[in-house]
């Protein structure tokens, strides 16, 4: 399949989404076609499915919530990801399948090996060419959260997490990073907003020119 796909990973709070919104500006300027999506919801169907069981204080069972997950990606693969790629176009997604490692996986408890059969039976195999994952310490990444509850920022039941589940978030994606050394790229998101774009236009240009 032609196309590159990029996804940028990270804790809430670690500023991944502003860091799309900076880069793809960036990209657009240098005349490249980019697609910026996200998951959950990156299609009509999956932004239905955020709202019904991320945005809702509803107790959701934990193996629905990684089926849900995956159901949005599934979607989101067929009908978005996939004909992207073949029109040769760069698709950047905030948030992919090493989320629900992280998450699932390392945050719910999941095993490694029932998370690798859900995200294989979502993607058919689809991974991305580059991953980007934007790492702050667990106490930083809060902070920002909770500041940002006071702007638009549509919270989630995520935001409800203790520390301690976000600690194991973060060495799971460490863990991954460390795993899968050609895919991904580490940012130190514990820098001015200016100075992490900088670092992350270089690597994707870098990447991109290749
Ligand atoms: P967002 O706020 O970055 O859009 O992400 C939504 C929340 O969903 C965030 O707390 C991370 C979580 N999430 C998972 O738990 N598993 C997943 O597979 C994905 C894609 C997101």
């Amino acid at each position: 399949m032609g196309g590159k796909f990029i996804t940028l990973e990270g804790i809430d709070g670690s500023g991944k989404s502003t860091q799309l919104r900076m880069l793809t500006g960036e990209l657009r300027q240098l005349k490249y076609d980019i697609l910026t999506t996200m998951e959950p919801g990156g299609t009509p169907l999956g932004r239905r499915l955020r709202e019904a069981f991320l945005e809702t204080e509803e107790t959701v069972a934990p193996i629905a919530e990684l089926l849900l997950f995956a159901a949005d990606r599934a979607q989101h693969v067929e009908f978005l990801i996939k004909p992207a790629l073949k029109e040769n176009r760069i698709v950047i997604s905030d948030r992919y399948a090493d989320a629900t490692y992280a998450y699932q996986g390392a945050g719910r408890g999941f095993s490694k090996e029932m998370v690798n059969q859900v995200i294989e039976i979502a993607t058919g195999g689809l991974k991305p060419d580059l991953t980007l994952f934007f790492d702050l310490p667990v106490g930083k990444a809060l902070k920002r959260t909770s500041k940002n509850d006071e702007s638009d920022r549509k919270n989630n039941r995520m935001d409800t997490e203790e520390s301690d589940f976000y600690v194991r978030v973060r060495d799971a994606y460490l863990e991954l990073a460390e795993r899968d050394s050609n895919r991904f790229r580490i940012i130190n998101a514990d820098q001015p907003v200016e100075v992490v774009h900088s670092d992350v236009v270089k690597i994707v240009t870098d990447f991109l020119g290749d």
